[in-house]
């Protein structure tokens, strides 16, 4: 069983759904429950209501990560994407090509997450050891700011001055520091660290450009700095949340930085979105998926969600999920403040790699798991594994084969495991890797955390639980500092 939409992307829910599984009688009764959280989701999308969201200020916030994939006018107006805006992230890529040699982006969680999924996916892991002409001119891009990290810190500054020294003519280095609060202290530690050790290096131009919120009456410690600095600001929006902003100018300008496709990104993310407006079950991808896997949690014990996508450069897209469902469902209180702790957890896993060590626990371990594969059916630059070793038969057995085939075979063989013990698991399908289906892809995602918030009744748009932990570490810091 799969729900395929015209653009070939597919989600296969064949060992999720069924005798011994999710049953089409849990859906019949749930009938009414999914019909709110649909009806929830067409007012969030003409509104930006959302029953009971509240702001980090205890304010209540609209929630706009829907209309992001949508480039119109009305959108610019709430710093949303627009004609304007996507025009702009192209004239920056005109900007920075042949101009800038490495751009590091500072930033943590929602301001990294997406950032780096777009990195691994378009660039893979060897785009900085590239020349300026195989990268049409683009920058070097480093990640920063995810961590407060002083050997990592220190490693990227010493090899910026490493290749400045090397340059003949200045090095320019731009610094994109995004913190949509403006203050976050893993971000502007290391934003600082960085900004003053490269404004000494002689042989270093540094250029700042900052992503934040744009509003101007109430400014962001970085929107206050970068506007009595002169740098040039992009903007996360009023109503997009750190998890969802990815499809926003803090996503789309690392997008920018490495000549993405933005318009297809969005217009995947777009189709998708329309495809989650249908209101049967079975044909909308979000509500489907969040209904299969609220009920395996709900009626047969399955909290936990092991995202495994087969492909190295997939395991970021992994992380940036995490994040998404960890701190959109993981909530003490419902939307009526009674306690519930709610939320199933997610877990990063790889495949091939992590059938080598994992598998052995989602395979006999605690019944408590839905693996969520992600697969690519067709490979850019694929290798065909060769006959070298024709005597050696077990060698010579698999030669001939693509290695996206045999890539394949072991993540079918994976699911038919533990399809055989009872192990719940689905496959999310991309025909290929472009910009298009990945948009296709993380707004799904983002949509059925969005369901699945109103199905569990908690607030899927705030994260009250990170606050606990700053509350405790402001003041330890001030003491810190006191202490000399
Ligand atoms: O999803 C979230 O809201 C968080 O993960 C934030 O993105 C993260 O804490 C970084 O916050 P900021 O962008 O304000 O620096």
């Amino acid at each position: 069983m799969a729900l395929t939409l015209k653009s070939g992307f597919s989600f296969d829910y064949d060992n999720l759904f069924g005798e011994g599984k999710v049953t089409q009688a849990d859906i019949d009764g749930y009938k009414e429950t999914l019909a709110k959280a649909h009806e929830a989701m067409k007012v969030m999308r003409d509104t930006g209501f959302i029953k009971a969201h509240l702001s980090k200020d205890g304010a209540p916030e609209k929630v706009y990560f829907s209309k992001l994939p949508y480039i119109t006018e009305e959108n610019g107006k709430l710093n949303l994407n627009s004609p304007a805006s996507i025009k702009r992230l192209h004239d920056f890529t005109e900007k920075i090509r042949n101009n800038v040699d490495a751009v590091v982006s500072l930033g943590i969680g929602g301001s990294f997450l997406g950032n780096k999924v777009l990195f691994d996916i378009f660039c893979g892991e060897f785009w900085n050891t590239w020349t300026p002409e195989q990268r049409k001119g683009l920058p070097k891009v480093y990640f920063s700011g995810q961590n407060i990290d002083p050997r990592r810190t220190g490693d990227i500054i010493n090899h910026l001055k490493a290749m400045a020294a090397k340059k003949d003519g200045k090095f320019k280095v731009m610094l994109i520091c995004i913190s949509k609060s403006g203050g976050t202290l893993d971000t502007m530690s290391n934003f600082m660290v960085m900004l003053d050790a490269l404004k000494k290096d002689e042989n270093i131009d540094v250029e700042i450009v900052a992503v934040t919120d744009p509003n101007m009456e109430k400014k962001t410690l970085l929107k206050q700095i970068a506007v009595d600095n002169g740098w040039e600001c992009f903007a996360v929006p009023d109503g997009v949340g750190g998890r969802f902003t990815v499809f926003c100018e803090v996503g789309l300008s690392t997008a920018a930085v490495i000549g993405m496709d933005i318009e297809a990104f969005l217009q995947g993310a777009q189709d998708m979105d329309k495809a989650c407006q249908n209101e049967d079950v079975f044909q909308n991808p979000a509500m489907l998926n969040a209904a299969l896997k609220v009920l395996a949690y709900k009626k047969y014990g399955r909290n936990i969600e092991v995202m495994m996508p087969y492909g190295d450069y997939l395991k970021s897209l992994s992380e940036w999920y995490i994040q998404l469902l960890a701190e959109s469902l993981g909530k003490q209180f419902d939307k009526e403040g009674n306690e519930v702790c709610e939320g199933r957890t997610p877990l990063v896993a790889v495949g091939t790699t992590d059938m080598h060590s994992q598998t052995q626990q989602h395979q006999e371990g605690t019944l408590d798991k839905v693996v969520q594969f992600i697969k690519v059916d067709k490979w850019a630059n694929d290798l065909v594994i060769p006959n070298i070793f024709p005597t050696v038969k077990k060698l010579a057995d698999i030669s001939g084969l693509p290695m996206s085939a045999a890539l394949e075979v072991a993540r079918q063989s994976n699911a038919d495991a533990l399809k055989s013990n009872k192990r719940f698991n689905a496959c999310f399908t991309l025909p290929e890797l472009n910009e298009y289906h990945l948009g296709e892809l993380m707004y799904l995602l983002a949509m059925s955390v969005a369901y699945e918030g109103e199905l569990l009744n908690v607030d899927a748009f705030n994260q009250p639980g990170v606050e606990a932990y700053k509350r405790i570490m402001g003041p330890k810091l001030q003491e810190l500092k006191a202490k000399g």
